[in-house]
């Protein structure tokens, strides 16, 4: 810099005196010194613009966060009552369809005053228990609002003509449902299990399967067995994917939820249950309405070489109707016994010959009450 300013004052001395070239570079020097304070000044205010930009970015993403968190419901829903009376007797439809009018068409519901935390599609295997399911809906609409829970309420109905099947119906519900919405959540839950305490929230755990009937007034509030998942059960979509849902095999009562239990310790899941003096259930009477399925224990052994080919992926039904009817979304199917047992026999068949290790490491024992015990 030094060498430029004498070569210019070498120039400027070309005949010129010496006042005269003073002046001219006082006023370079001002020019440049102007130049720079100039420049500086707009870098740094530039920079002062920018950091207020992101300030106020950031002021906003903070508002937005507060606002949509300050709409979530609360963990604890303010409302819940605790132990409940059941209410046995069933309402009218008309009477349950005054009392309920916040509900939309299909049985959907989601709370005004907040948004939820949980998308839950109840699902309900159903045949000829018109009287059971007038009190269902008496009692978990109330009890599902009071927790906050938005949700849907599906009854899946097995027309004449076939063996009542739980677990297919829970299969066909869990796909039927998720055609109409998406879920996080599905309860498989029987049409005379009334919960005894609205604590017993109806949301499933993002970590395992949950067991929600866990004692049962019949039962004298006891667990009947450590392998029990009947009556209510609580799956996420991906851990009900994950397990290929439900056995489509078990025809008539009982041995599907046993069945299902496996499939989810084969997946190296466990299962959750909340404290049986929070998860009670009171069980509706009826007359016994279905055989007893006497392979049931044999069937459920198979559960391993089983569990991959049938089940959602061997599904086969027929919809006869769809029906979103004021309080519940109504789903009329058709099933042929004779068809899916030659699907899954044929399924099993191929499934061994390809996996020569699934027979293998089961060792079943007898467990209480004759159950069937895999180690
Ligand atoms: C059946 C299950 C049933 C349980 C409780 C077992 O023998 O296999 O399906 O849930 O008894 O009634």
């Amino acid at each position: 810099m030094k060498a430029v300013m004498r070569r210019f004052w070498d120039m400027l001395s070309d005949g010129r005196p010496r006042v005269i070239r003073r002046l001219i570079m006082s006023w370079i020097w001002t020019i440049l010194f102007v130049t720079c304070v100039g420049v500086v000044l707009i870098l740094m205010n530039n920079l002062s613009e920018k950091s207020k930009l992101t300030r106020d970015t950031d002021t906003v993403d903070t508002v937005t966060a507060v606002e949509a968190d300050s709409r979530l419901c609360p963990l604890v829903p303010p409302n819940l009552k605790g132990r409940l009376k059941i209410e046995k007797a069933a309402s009218t439809w008309r009477e349950l369809e005054t009392r309920y009018d916040n509900v939309k068409e299909g049985g959907v519901y989601s709370p005004n005053e907040c948004q939820s935390r949980h998308k839950v599609a109840i699902i309900i295997p159903y045949r000829d228990r018109e009287h059971h399911l007038r009190v269902f809906l008496n009692h978990y609409h109330p009890l599902l609002q009071r927790q906050q829970i938005q949700y849907a309420i599906y009854v899946i109905d097995l027309a004449p003509g076939s063996m009542f099947n739980r677990a297919m119906l829970l299969n066909i519900g869990f796909t039927e449902a998720s055609r109409i919405d998406d879920y996080g959540c599905y309860i498989f839950h029987d049409v005379d299990f009334m919960a005894e305490d609205d604590r017993n929230i109806y949301t499933c755990s993002d970590t395992e399967p949950r067991h929600m009937g866990v004692s049962l007034d019949i039962h004298k509030y006891k667990l009947l067995y450590p392998q029990y998942f009947g009556g209510t059960s609580a799956m996420t979509k991906e851990q009900f994917m994950l397990v290929n849902g439900f056995s489509n095999k078990f025809f008539g009562w009982g041995g599907e939820d046993d069945d299902m239990y496996y499939r989810i310790k084969q997946n190296k899941m466990s299962i959750s249950r909340i404290e049986s003096s929070i998860a009670r259930y009171t069980m509706l009477s009826h007359k016994p309405d279905m055989e007893m399925n006497k392979d049931r224990w044999s069937m459920v052994k198979e559960v391993k070489k089983r569990w991959r080919v049938d089940g959602l992926n061997s599904l086969q039904y027929k919809v006869l109707s769809i029906n979103k009817y004021k309080l519940y979304t109504h789903i009329k199917v058709q099933i042929n016994q004779k068809e899916i047992m030659k699907v899954s026999a044929t399924c099993i068949a191929v499934h061994v010959i390809l996996n020569t290790d699934s027979t293998t490491k089961y060792k079943p024992t007898s467990g209480p009450n004759g159950h069937i015990l895999f180690t």
